[in-house]
């Protein structure tokens, strides 16, 4: 996550209306945004009515978002899932592939464990994860073209680079480079890891955290998901 330009290139979309929709949909009031990011759903959540804890490890994407008018009411915190206060929300949410970046079994299930102990008795954990079988990373590696932002402080133009270095030890792996469009400059560089976990490994991990119902959406029309979905909304209920 590059807090710079991330908002530029992750415009709003299906999955951000989804989520929406499904929170209004379970009516809940208290929730937590874990890997909340810039923001860039946690403001429309609080604008929807959610009382909002939104917790991140990126301190730079923190800042980005508490700039963010919020029209509502967000408590930002720097940090990770141990930071969810006890028996406290109605709902985790985890937006735009979160659930990815555990890339470890072990980090996987701490979150879950962490998320099922933050829930009130009833609440709802629900994330987004993208289906292996579905192999995003071939139609990835066929866009050759940077994407373009600017950098709001100085109005410079910027392009953003991504090399794709494929599955490292089961994680995929890739690079963005961020440079200044005009001299090639380049400013910032990230790697990227995602960990691609079938539905079936998801789900017995919600079921051994003792979740007791776990629904799975396939895409952004609230059907059920099938081995063809490209990601899978998992609502698991506490
Ligand atoms: C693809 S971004 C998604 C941001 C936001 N949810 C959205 O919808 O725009 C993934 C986020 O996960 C965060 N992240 C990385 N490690 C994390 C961890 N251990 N716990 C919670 N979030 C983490 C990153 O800092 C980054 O902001």
């Amino acid at each position: 996550m590059i807090p710079l330009v991330y908002d530029q290139i992750n415009s709003w979309g299906k999955d951000d209306e989804f989520f929406l929709a499904l929170l209004k949909k379970i009516n809940v009031k208290s929730i937590a945004d874990l890997g909340c990011g810039t923001g860039r759903l946690t403001i429309h959540f609080a604008k929807a009515g959610h009382e909002v804890t939104a917790i991140d490890p990126n301190e730079e994407a923190i800042e980005y978002a508490k700039v963010k008018e919020s029209y509502g009411d967000v408590k930002w915190m720097i940090g990770d899932s141990t930071k969810l206060r006890t028996n406290a929300f109605e709902a985790i949410i985890m937006t735009a592939n979160v659930a990815q970046v555990f890339l470890t079994e072990e980090s996987w299930r701490n979150v879950v464990a962490d998320a099922y102990r933050a829930l009130k008795p009833g609440g709802h954990f629900i994330f987004d994860t993208r289906n292996p079988l579905a192999k995003a990373w071939e139609q990835w590696i066929t866009d050759t073209t940077p994407d373009v932002a600017k950098n709001l402080l100085t109005g410079e133009k910027l392009e953003i680079w991504t090399q794709y270095e494929g599955f490292v030890n089961d994680v995929y792996t890739f690079y963005e480079t961020v440079k200044k469009a005009d001299t090639g400059e380049v400013i910032i560089r990230e790697k990227m890891e995602l960990k691609f976990r079938t539905q079936e490994t998801i789900h017995d991990s919600l079921k051994q955290a003792s979740f007791s119902q776990v629904q799975v959406y396939g895409d952004w029309e609230f059907e059920q998901a099938t081995s063809k979905a490209k990601s899978f909304i998992f609502h698991a209920i506490k």
